[in-house]
């Protein structure tokens, strides 16, 4: 293995094994306000309608990581106590299209489905994912609706699947369908458990990648690594890739609305000019401030039933600066 770094990946959380450590820590941090980022409207969508959100479940899952991402979606647009997820998903909120309509604040899981056979197998491309959504609207009885008019596909792939790129460029990657392989357009995104592939790269902060040639982080309370808030490392960071996914997949769906860079093939989205950012301070290998639960388990924002999450923050293009709202400044 290389040392890990990230890299700007086509509408992706995306990971580059080929540079150095520093590109880790601080390639992508604009913590601090920057006049460097161009991030600019193209004149696309964006989903601005309520989202109806449908989750497909990629394989053997586990009941309780289920239930800890399903609270995680829930709590986007539930009320929290503050810093909650749905502030969280204010800053998301701030994009608009040219008819000046801002990204929805009501996001609805509306239909789930198991794809517990493993109906395209367990080695996936990135185009497959497609099929996989046409075979669950197709399924019957159980299957989903096909809603091309607020639908977003959640594809969920569990910790046996592996993806093209998964683990090697990719943790997640947003897109949209082709009407041949679908049967319409609708933006989906694909998610895959990193927790027993590549926890280090997928999983950060909540696990560390011991090829990086780099000792982890210090600072965290005298731990090594910061504890996942709902006790799994691979659950927690995935969430954190979720959250960067439906944001991007809100503000770029189509991938023509809001990216920074001259090349619509390998955009920079409002998420990833925020990797590793999750608090004030962020950078140089430190997530920035965040807060810690009686068990000493990291957390920035609250959600639904007493659940904490860590997420990463977006670009929030009113201050013109990463943020979320545990922000201390
Ligand atoms: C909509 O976006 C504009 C521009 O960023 C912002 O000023 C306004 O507060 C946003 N509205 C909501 C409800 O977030």
């Amino acid at each position: 293995m290389q040392l890990l770094t990230l890299l700007l990946c086509f509408c992706s959380q995306a990971f580059s094994l080929n540079q150095n450590q520093l590109d880790f820590n601080q390639a992508k941090n604009y913590e601090g306000s920057s006049n460097l980022v161009d991030l600019q409207y193209h004149m696309g969508p964006i989903l601005s309608s309520p989202i109806n959100l449908y989750v497909i479940w990629y394989g053997h899952w586990n009941p309780s990581h289920q239930a800890t991402i399903r609270d995680f979606l829930y709590s986007l647009s539930s009320p929290a106590p503050f810093p909650s997820v749905a502030d969280w998903w204010r800053a998301v909120r701030l994009y608009t299209d040219q008819t000046g309509a801002n990204i929805t604040s009501n996001i609805a899981l509306s239909g789930e489905f198991y794809d517990f056979k493993y109906s395209h197998g367990m080695y996936l491309s990135r185009l497959s994912m497609q099929s996989i959504i046409s075979s669950a609207v197709r399924s019957h009885p159980n299957g989903l609706p096909l809603n091309y008019n607020n639908g977003l596909y959640l594809i969920l792939t569990s910790s046996n699947v592996q993806v093209q790129d998964f683990c090697r460029a990719v943790c997640g990657f947003h897109y949209f369908t082709f009407p041949s392989i679908v049967g319409v357009t609708v933006p989906y995104a694909w998610v895959g458990y990193s927790g027993t592939q590549c926890p280090g790269m997928c999983a950060y902060p909540f696990a560390w990648p011991k090829y990086s040639g780099m000792p982890p982080p210090s600072g965290n309370g005298g731990n090594d690594l910061m504890k996942a808030p709902n006790g799994d490392a691979g659950v927690d960071g995935m969430i954190s890739v979720i959250a960067h996914e439906l944001a991007e997949v809100s503000s770029n769906p189509l991938v023509n609305a809001w990216y920074a860079g001259d090349d619509p093939t390998a955009p920079t989205e409002i998420a990833d000019l925020c990797l590793g950012v999750y608090g004030t301070g962020a950078g140089g290998g430190f997530v920035g401030a965040v807060y810690k639960d009686s068990w000493g388990n990291g957390f920035n924002v609250n959600g639904v039933k007493g659940r904490k999450f860590l997420v990463q923050w977006v670009w929030n293009p009113v201050r013109r600066r990463c943020f979320g709202p545990n922000a201390m400044d």
